[in-house]
């Protein structure tokens, strides 16, 4: 399918800026709201029951449509895709929508975030399809401290296997991302940085966030930043990197004697909203302008009702243009109660 030309910018292509001047380049999609684990900072059992009503199968954006949407966000200067879920690999054919994707010469960069469950035999699927990079959760190397987490007795054994089996299939580094939880998984901090203070992987400890409103967040709870560092510092040097590129998640770090990589990221304590570019796909075809947020923008209903690609184009170039969000650097009492939209099913 050839690109849209967007009306209003005359077939030249123009990143929009949002109100803070920050550009739209970064689409996450989450591909199902359905997930095998039921994480106690994303997805408590307590909620996500048995009787937890998920997306029927009909209100999913289809292959194509994703697609579609995906070459209306390149016309506007989009150049990044993660996947995401729920858990992205539950998501029946995901490897057909990899392949459509993939051939988006315009995407610089294609990389889903996993809990690394899957059967093995899917890696090499998927780097075929495609796919040019995983990040992998994983909360701990202690079994019981990740069972405990998981909460559906899954052994972190098998997810260790899952990434050894991406850096033999040549998709490295593999980033891994491990939400710390006070109380539950600080022990892990330091045994983690050890094991993957290797070349062909980027561990980044995550402050657990106050997304949604089903994850019980308190203040108390969160392992800061800083906090996180000194255990590391104590243990193994470390000194600080420089970022990436601009609006970079994480804030990087690298382990002085092997000059490995590692990262942090503080959304609680050290809020990155000022350069935030993403944007947030639901399987059901609503955007989100930010991860905590408690409005969403329909965008199924233009693809199902004969919109032009330049017309939807046009609607997303407003969206982004209205975009005032930084919930992380406003975050306070009275926001905890808002009601936002939970992280299963938009993404991490
Ligand atoms: P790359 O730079 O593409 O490798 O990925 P990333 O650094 O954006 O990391 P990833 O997409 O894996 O995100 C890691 C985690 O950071 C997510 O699971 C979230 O917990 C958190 N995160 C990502 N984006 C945002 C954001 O926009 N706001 C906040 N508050 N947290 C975010
Ligand atoms: N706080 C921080 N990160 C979270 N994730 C899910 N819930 C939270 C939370 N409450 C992130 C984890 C996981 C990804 C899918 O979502 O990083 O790897
Ligand atoms: Fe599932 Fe990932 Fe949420 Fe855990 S963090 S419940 S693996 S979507
Ligand atoms: Fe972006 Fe919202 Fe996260 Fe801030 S809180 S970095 S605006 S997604």
């Amino acid at each position: 399918m050839a690109p849209p030309s967007c009306v209003l910018m005359k077939d030249q292509i123009i990143n929009p800026q949002d109100k803070f001047g920050r550009f739209l380049k970064d689409l996450r999609i989450s591909v199902t709201d359905r997930c095998n684990f039921r994480c106690v900072y994303c997805m408590p059992k307590a909620i996500f029951g048995h009787g937890y009503q998920f997306l029927p199968k009909d209100e999913l954006l289809t292959f194509e449509e994703i697609t579609r949407i995906v070459h209306i966000f390149v016309s506007l200067g989009t150049r990044k895709v993660r996947m995401t879920g729920g858990e992205p690999m539950l998501r029946k054919g995901i490897e057909e929508l990899v392949s459509q994707l993939a051939n988006i010469s315009e995407l610089e960069d294609l990389a889903m975030t996993t809990n690394g469950s899957a059967p093995l035999e899917r890696i090499q699927t998927l780097k075929d399809s495609g796919l040019k990079r995983f990040t992998v959760s994983l909360d701990s190397l202690d079994n019981e401290i990740y069972q405990k987490m998981n909460d559906v007795d899954f052994p972190v054994s098998k997810v260790l296997k899952w990434v050894d089996a991406c850096i033999e299939h040549g998709l490295e580094p593999v980033k891994l991302n491990m939400v710390v939880k006070r109380g539950v998984n600080e022990d892990s901090i330091v045994p983690m940085a050890k094991k993957f203070n290797t070349p062909n992987t980027i561990l980044r400890f995550i402050e657990f966030m106050d997304v949604g409103n089903s994850n019980g967040w308190r203040l108390d709870d969160v392992v800061t930043a800083s906090q996180i560092l000194e255990k590391i510092n104590a243990d193994v040097p470390i000194e600080p990197l420089d970022p990436n590129y601009v609006g970079e998640v994480a804030k990087r770090w690298r382990y002085k004697e092997s000059g490995n990589e590692f990262g942090v990221i503080a959304s609680v304590t050290q809020p990155f909203c000022g350069d935030c570019s993403r944007i947030r796909l639901s399987a059901n075809g609503s955007l989100y302008t930010c991860l905590f947020a408690v409005k969403n923008h329909d965008i199924k209903s233009m693809l199902r009702d004969g919109s032009s690609d330049d017309q939807i184009a046009q609607h997303i170039y407003n969206i982004w243009k209205e975009r005032e969000d930084r919930y992380s650097q406003i975050r306070s009492e009275n926001t905890n109660d808002l009601p936002k939209v939970e992280m299963s099913f938009i993404g991490g």
